[in-house]
């Protein structure tokens, strides 16, 4: 198979929903047909497996959310799909946004009796910025839902997307019998239940006229339907192609992931009409995926991600050209050369140690400890860096030291690496020894995480204590004169820190406060992210 022919059977996407809208299940749904889980054990089983195919940590088990996002591979029909899971909590908006950063396009699942959620929303403006198509997909259709108009509103209301109903559900009152395909102009009906969800509820397909469908769902009902999908054709959304290559226009499908209704349909009509591996921007312009020269970015660093291999993994999404195992490649950050041995991929909790790839793929690099969020690989001859990641400034912050003194070196070691991962933001107390640290995140949810893995991962345990701040500011002189706890005026109204490259940093409370410092330190330049020197 030649390169392009590689590129377009690849779908790479990202999965996002409020948690228990059942992106989970579809997820599991998805991987069936492609035959990479099996049926029975996957429902049987269900409690205890329902975490163990995606989710890789025991807090995520213990809070029942969602926290790192993990990666999948699957194949169906000549297709090669990459499935990449998002966090389901807001804290944890940096991460997905990373995560985005490796797809190419975007499935959003929403919870029929719910609608849109807050963390839908949140997921969703993240989402948003990167431009990316963005299907999505009503769940639990098999239940008590809202008026599906209404659910339709509410995504182009509340989220700013355009809706276009690729089927529509059948039925009254939110007690929904089956949908009308719009595409294949057909109407499928979910066959009786006799087993209380448990198995695959097999579809029955009819005519949109046919006398014993219309039977089946009651005049009234059909009458309900036409009426609908009469609006529907005249004030509803035009197919537009190109308004959901751009992110304008959401392909919305109704089903039901439990039991499997309009999963398979779902996943086809994704695959005709989601974009293939997209070009990335680089310094040295566009980079093509057809571009014979390997080129990937970092976009997650995960350690220990399973407690059988105490090792760190760095995801990588290959942008162009071929990966082969082994391969010595160029590595911007610290421009030398490296080999990548052990690549590996991802089949529900199996790893699978990988000879190639192609741009599109995810793959997970054994890191001895080189690589950080955003690095470049590129082949030697031909160097460049792709566009920056964007890092979200730290809101929350907490001083952090070991409880056991004895345990202070496991405490840098595990805290330095949780650093390198990207779920935190490290600082140093100015004077004050270096036995505590001041960590910033985006959300409090990852104190919980910290505090957990030091505890799991390192052995340590830690206490936490938060501290009043919700902004900070990188700082330095026009001019040059470095920033000190001395020269700076109204040092004393916040807390001042020495990020790792040894950077000043104020945090204070308010913006008003920041207002202040302003005032009185002319030449003053603050920088909610890190400033260039
Ligand atoms: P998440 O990953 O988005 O958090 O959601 P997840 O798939 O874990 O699903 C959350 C709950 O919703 C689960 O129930 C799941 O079985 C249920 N669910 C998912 N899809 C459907 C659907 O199409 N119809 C119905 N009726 N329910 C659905 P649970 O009680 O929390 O777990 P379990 O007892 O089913 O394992």
């Amino acid at each position: 198979m030649t390169l392009a022919e590689e590129i377009s059977k690849r779908r790479t996407f990202a999965i996002i929903s409020h948690p228990d809208a059942g992106k989970t299940t579809l997820t599991e749904k998805l991987l069936l047909y492609g035959g990479a889980i099996h049926l029975a054990g996957s429902i049987k089983s269900r409690k205890t497996q329902r975490h163990a195919v995606s989710d890789w940590m025991e807090i995520e088990k213990q809070r029942g959310i969602s926290v790192t996002s993990s990666v999948l591979q699957f194949d169906y029909k000549n297709f090669r799909i990459n499935i990449l899971d998002t966090p389901g909590h807001q804290d944890f908006s940096e991460d997905t946004y990373r995560t985005l950063m490796a797809v190419d396009s975007a499935v959003m699942v929403l919870d029929a009796a719910k609608g849109v959620e807050a963390q839908t929303k949140k997921l969703f403006k993240v989402c948003r910025e990167r431009r990316i198509p963005i299907f999505t997909f009503i769940n639990k259709l098999d239940r008590y839902g809202k008026i599906p108009l209404d659910l339709l509103d509410e995504v182009e209301n509340v989220l700013g997307i355009r809706a276009y109903p690729m089927n529509f559900p059948i039925g009254i009152d939110g007690k929904y019998m089956g949908v009308y395909d719009r595409q294949k102009n057909r109407v499928e009906l979910f066959a009786e239940d006799t087993t209380h969800g448990q198995s695959e509820r097999i579809s029955e397909i009819f005519a949109p006229d046919d006398k014993i469908m219309i039977n089946r769902i009651g005049q009234e009902t059909f009458d309900a339907l036409q009426e609908d999908l009469m609006l529907l054709d005249e004030a509803g959304e035009k197919f537009d192609k190109a308004k959901i290559d751009a992110g304008d226009l959401t392909p919305t499908f109704f089903g039901s992931a439990m039991t499997n209704f309009g999963v398979q349909n779902f996943l086809e009509e994704y695959l005709r009409l989601a974009p293939p591996p997209a070009a990335r921007i680089s310094d040295d312009g566009i980079i093509e995926p057809e571009d014979e020269n390997f080129s990937a970015f970092v976009f997650k660093i995960q350690a220990n991600m399973n407690p059988a291999h105490r090792d760190r993994l760095a995801f990588i999404r290959i942008c162009s050209g071929k990966f082969e195992r082994n391969m010595q490649v160029w590595h911007a950050p610290t421009n030398k050369i490296i080999k990548l041995a052990q690549p590996q991929q991802f089949l529900a909790q199996e790893r699978q140690i990988i000879e190639e790839a192609y741009p599109g793929d995810i793959v997970g690099l054994f890191d001895p400890g080189i690589f950080g969020i955003g690095d470049t690989l590129t082949d030697a001859a031909h160097k460049f860096k792709f566009e920056e990641f964007p890092t979200f400034p730290p809101e929350k912050f907490a001083r952090v030291s070991a409880k056991d003194t004895m345990k202070r070196k496991q405490f840098a070691k595990g805290i330095e690496q949780l650093t390198q991962e990207g779920a935190i933001q490290l600082f140093y107390p100015v004077g004050m020894g270096n036995d505590s640290y001041v960590v910033g995140t985006v959300g409090t949810l990852q104190f919980e995480v910290l505090q957990y893995r030091l505890k799991s991962e390192y052995s340590v345990d830690v206490s936490l204590t938060m501290l009043p701040f919700e902004v900070a500011r990188w700082l330095k002189f026009d001019g040059g004169e470095k920033v000190t706890p001395t020269s700076l005026k109204g040092a004393n109204r916040g807390m001042f820190l020495l990020d790792r490259a040894e950077n000043p940093v104020l945090l204070v409370e308010n913006e008003w406060a920041l207002g202040w410092i302003r005032e009185n330190n002319a030449k003053l330049i603050m920088s909610a992210t890190p400033l260039e020197d």
